[in-house]
This record gives structure tokens, C-alpha cells and sequence, in this order.
């Protein structure tokens, strides 16, 4: 039997068929716009989701047995606000993880509400990206808008509701929301509340593996598919990645270096870290996981690429790195702000410590190494709750640098696993249809028998020194500028 997966990005949508034995047959790729209406705000029209996903359907499905198609499942950017009305209109564009607009809301959640009921209520405290305070942004900026909201969807959910129509949502994703009572894995009747929202206009909760419908008659005509054709809930795309690279069951960890860049540890149990740095939510394996989450990762490489030094040869740049743990440049990636551990959307992306010799390369790696030490910022934090790691997987589109991962690998000490592929939500979408369609028993034993590590890379101990001294540089940047960035915005 053959599997979709469905991954709906920042900046693409990436559909990949698998069959039954984890074998990709296929990988097709979509790109739509991505709005920043004001510095700082960040927002999609969930209509190019949907039509670019359909596209991506058609090409992707073009030369395959289509009577073999059997399930379809998701991994999506997690946060967005979606919001149609009673006729399914999108009211306003979708307001993404990566938005900073919501300081405000942000603060009277945290401040007034209170870190500890909403960590008592969700597992978390507010972010500016989480969709709680951006539906508190629309109610007091656009109350017209918010008074004809009938339902509120994050990103995957509008295309599954496009696909199947049914209103649903997964527990992974519902996580992040911060209406959503992730011990409990239901909706936090207190958020609820808080928020002015009524449980109508959420939807409905499964696991990531459920299967919540079928694909519309019509739709599945037009794409020459079964009607029999199962849709799954699916997951938040770093719960659908942490699948795709086998990071489920107890005490693994999946770093993704995509748009965004994030440090994902699973777990049999529920936590929450005492200091709210890292997330606790909902794992689209049944159980939970935490998440450190840093709002510029492979997207600052890609800017430093393609928007100032105007090159498309990555791999060239990086040829020319030589020196690694001896550079005097760094970098702070905060080009949108910053989640994970700061929770500081006025940041800004900063180089330092340039002088007459520095070289582009030097910027370059710069950029490469402050998005490591970023990611260590929220494994430290990881480390003081006392979790170990030692290994970890990689997936994303900057897990495709080889030099990447091994700073990666000696910035934070540990061993990087590569896996067959690194299309982590992609991938992990595709295996939940598969667990839906009874394929496998559970998720484990699915990501048991596609996951194949192909590569480690060690540490080198000198190297883990010079960074680790680098390292302690690197975090005394940010606290030091960082009341400066208020004025600058
Ligand atoms: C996770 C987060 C990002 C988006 C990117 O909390 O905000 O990783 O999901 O798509």
C-alpha cells in the first residue's frame, strides 16, 4: 500500500509518498508567499495552502498505482491562527509561529494571568508565536473580525478540513495553542475562558494516528483516489519529525534545523520544566515530549546566502570553512525575535566581533555557529531538569550540511545520528497514515522498522573544548545587548 505525507511548511509545502515498507517513492515540493506585513509579523493565506497542497497531490500521485493509496497524514507549522466564519470563509491571513505582534497579549497572559495558572492549565506559559494571544490580539485590534469568528484551526487542521470536512485537530499541535491542557490532553475549560472562546468553535481532539475521515468524494475524483482513502489527524511538524526520525518512546531527541530550529525530547511521562523555557506537550506517539524552539534556524542561513552575500552555492561557502572552534565572529540568530530560551520577540539578529581581517567565511561561519549555540542555550536547559543526552537525530533542510552537523555534533558535545532521510515531518506524516491504516500496531513499532540510522558523527574532544569555550561567550552576549533592542525596533 502507498502513504502521503503531507508536510505543511513555512515556506513550501512537501508532499512524499512512502509504501508500506518506509520506502520513499516520491517527493514533490510547492512554494507559497510569505507576508511580513509590518517588521516582526509574519503571516500566510491558508488558501495557497490548500491549493498548493492539491497541486502537490497531483504531481506527486501522477505516475503511481492510485488504487493503492490507502491513508494521507499531516505534520504542519504549529501555532498559526486560522479563523473562518459561519459560511467556512478565512476571516483575515493566518497568523504564524514565527508573528511577533503580540508583546502585549503576551505579558498580560504571562503577568496578569500568571505563569502558574497557565502553566497549571497547559503545561506552558505564554510565547508570542503561541495562538492564545494572537486570538487576545484580534479580539482587542479587530473585534470585527473576532465576532465572526465560528471556527479556529491551526494550519494542517484547515487542510484537513478542506480535505475531509471534518473540524479536528491532534494533540501534538492542540499543544501549542495554549488552550489546550496537555496532562489531560482535552481543552482547558480556564483558557477557554481567558481567551473568550467557546468549545464550539474548537475542534474536535484525536491522537496523531487516528484516522478522523475519509477524502471528499469530489476530491478524491479529481485526484483519481479511492473515496476509502483515510485521513489521519497528524501531527505539529516537530512532533511529525521526532516520528520521521524514530525520536519516540522515552528519552530521545530530534534536533530539526528548518525554518525554524528546534530540540525535541521524548518522554513516557508527562513534565513540565519548572522554568517554562521549553515547552511541555502532547507527543504524537501517545505520550509527551519537550521542545526547546529558536525562531531562526536554517531560515538565517538562508537569508546570509541568498540576501547578502547573493549566492545560491551553499556548499561552495562552506568549503572554504576551515577553522573550526577558532572563529572571533559571532552571531546572535535572532532574526524574528526569539522563543526558546528567551522569550524575547524585540531581539534581533547581531554580529560581533568582526576586526580588519575578518573574512566572509568567518561570517558565514558565524552564522552556522550561532545557530549551535542557540540550540545549546535550550539544552543546557535540558540538562539542569537533569535529562542525559547523549545522541540525537537530525532532520530539516540544514541537516543537509555536513559541516552543520558536525558543528552541531561539537558545539553541543553529544553524537549527531543521520538518518536514511532527513525529511522528518514529511516522513513522519506518511508513517502515522500508515499506523491509522493498521499498517503497524503503534507508532514505535513503526518508526522501529522504517527509521535506519546511516551515519554517526562523533565529537572530537578538542573540538567539544574550544566550543565549549566559545560557548560561554556566546551566552554573554545576548543578556548584555539585549536592552537595546526595544529602542531599535
Ligand atoms: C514550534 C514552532 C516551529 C514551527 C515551524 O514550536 O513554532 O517549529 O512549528 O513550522
Amino acid at each position: 500500500m502507498l502513504y502521503v505525507g503531507i508536510d505543511l511548511g513555512t515556506s513550501a509545502v512537501k508532499l512524499l509518498l512512502m509504501d508500506e515498507k518506509g520506502q520513499i517513492r516520491k517527493v514533490v515540493s510547492k512554494e507559497y508567499p510569505l507576508y511580513f506585513p509590518h517588521p516582526g509579523w509574519s503571516e500566510q493565506n491558508p488558501q495557497d495552502w490548500y491549493g498548493q497542497s492539491v497541486e502537490g497531490l497531483k504531481e506527486l500521485l501522477a505516475d503511481c498505482d492510485k488504487s493503492q493509496v490507502a491513508g494521507i497524514s499531516f505534520g504542519g507549522q504549529m501555532h498559526g491562527l486560522v479563523i473562518l466564519d459561519e459560511e467556512d470563509q478565512v476571516i483575515r491571513p493566518a497568523i504564524l509561529w514565527n508573528d511577533g505582534r503580540t508583546t502585549e497579549e503576551t505579558e498580560y497572559l504571562n503577568q496578569v494571568i500568571g505563569k502558574e495558572k497557565l502553566s497549571e492549565y497547559t503545561a506552558n506559559i505564554a510565547f508570542a508565536g503561541f495562538t492564545a494571544p494572537k486570538l487576545l490580539w484580534v479580539k482587542k485590534n479587530e473585534p470585527e473580525n473576532f465576532a465572526r469568528i465560528s471556527r479556529i484551526m491551526l494550519p494542517k487542521d484547515y487542510l484537513a478540513y478542506r480535505l475531509t470536512g471534518v473540524f479536528c485537530t491532534d494533540v501534538s499541535d492542540a499543544s501549542g495553542m495554549l488552550l489546550f491542557d496537555v496532562k489531560n490532553r482535552c481543552w482547558s475549560r480556564e483558557m477557554m475562558e481567558i481567551c473568550s472562546v467557546r468549545e464550539e468553535q474548537l475542534a474536535r481532539i484525536y491522537e496523531s494516528y487516528e484516522a478522523v475521515g475519509c477524502v471528499k468524494p469530489e476530491l478524491a475524483k479529481e485526484l483519481g483516489l479511492s473515496e476509502a482513502v483515510k485521513v489521519a489527524a497528524g501531527a505539529g511538524d516537530n512532533a511529525a519529525a521526532a516520528v520521521g526520525t524514530g525520536t519516540v518512546g522515552d528519552g530521545r531527541c530530534n534536533i530539526s534545523l528548518g525554518t525554524s530550529g528546534t530540540i525535541f525530547i521524548s518522554s513516557d511521562q508527562f513534565g513540565v520544566d519548572k522554568y517554562n523555557a521549553l515547552h511541555s506537550f502532547a507527543h504524537a506517539d501517545g505520550h509527551y515530549h519537550l521542545m526547546g524552539c529558536m525562531l531562526s534556524a536554517a531560515s538565517c542561513n538562508k537569508w546570509w546566502m541568498d540576501e547578502i552575500l547573493r549566492t545560491s552555492n551553499y556548499e561552495e561557502e562552506q568549503r572554504q570553512i576551515e577553522k573550526l572552534g577558532e572563529n572571533h565572529v559571532y552571531f546572535l540568530p535572532y532574526l524574528m525575535g526569539e522563543r526558546s530560551p528567551h522569550n524575547d520577540p524585540a531581539a534581533r539578529g547581531t554580529f560581533i566581533g568582526m576586526t580588519m581581517d575578518t573574512t566572509r567565511w568567518d561570517m558565514t561561519q558565524a552564522v552556522l555557529e550561532g545557530v549551535a549555540f542557540a540550540l545549546r542555550d535550550s539544552f543546557e536547559v535540558a540538562k539542569s531538569l537533569g535529562i542525559e543526552i547523549r545522541r540525537t537525530k537530525i532532520c530539516g533542510g540544514g541537516a543537509k550540511s555536513p559541516l552543520w552537523k558536525t558543528i552541531i555534533a561539537n558545539v553541543l558535545g553529544i553524537r549527531v545520528d543521520v538518518i536514511e532521510s532527513e525529511e522528518g515531518p514529511a516522513m513522519g506524516g506518511a508513517m502515522l497514515a500508515a499506523v491509522a491504516c493498521g499498517e503497524y500496531p503503534d507508532v514505535e513499532a513503526a518508526a522501529n522498522a522504517i527509521v535506519r540510522i546511516v551515519d554517526t558523527i562523533e565529537p572530537d574532544p578538542e573540538l567539544v573544548k574550544k566550543y565549549d569555550a566559545r560557548y560561554q561567550q556566546f551566552r554573554q552576549i545576548y543578556p548584555r545587548v539585549k536592552e537595546l533592542f526595544p529602542a531599535l525596533a
